[in-house]
């Protein structure tokens, strides 16, 4: 991801995003952490930004253009993560996810993530607040 990719980025961060993250918010990112980006026919599809601190990679946000989600974006995204992480010999990937969102749990799960708490409450919805699922991979 670089900073031409961020309009494109938050076109699709707001198409999925309750709360989306505002293009600051991934600017900052772009030194601090991980940031990849999808492409397809030369236009974003997908992003994912990753946190590595010590041996923990910590996932802060995938997401998948809706209109061509369910078709092995988000899957490739993901193992890249996986790949990256392992390549840094980091021992384990973090992520939290709301517990509604089954799609991305289904996905998580496949990838071998396992499921280690819940964080109640943690989320804004617009009736409330949701728990978040937190989910780890070992990799090393
Ligand atoms: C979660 C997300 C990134 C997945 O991206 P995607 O490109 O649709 O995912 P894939 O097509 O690679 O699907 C991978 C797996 O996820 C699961 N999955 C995908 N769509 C699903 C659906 N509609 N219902 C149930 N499971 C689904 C399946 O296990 C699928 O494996 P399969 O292809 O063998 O069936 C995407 O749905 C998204 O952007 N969601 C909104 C943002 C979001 O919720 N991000 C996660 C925050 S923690």
């Amino acid at each position: 991801m670089t900073t031409t990719d961020l309009p494109a980025v938050c076109v699709i961060e707001k198409q999925v995003q309750y709360a989306p993250w505002t293009e600051k918010l991934f600017a900052d990112g772009l030194d601090r952490h991980l940031c990849l980006v999808a492409e397809q026919d030369g236009q974003i599809v997908g992003f994912a930004v990753v946190q590595f601190v010590l041996d923990e990679a910590s996932l802060l946000n995938i997401a998948v253009d809706p209109q061509l989600q369910k078709q092995g974006i988000g899957r490739v995204l993901l193992d890249e993560v996986i790949h990256r992480a392992m390549a840094k010999q980091a021992t384990t990937v973090f992520l939290e996810v709301r517990a509604s969102n089954r799609r991305a749990i289904t996905l998580y799960q496949m990838a071998g993530f396992n499921e280690m708490g819940l964080r109640k409450n943690y989320y804004p919805t617009s009736h409330g607040k949701e728990d978040a699922v937190m989910m780890a991979l070992m990799v090393f």
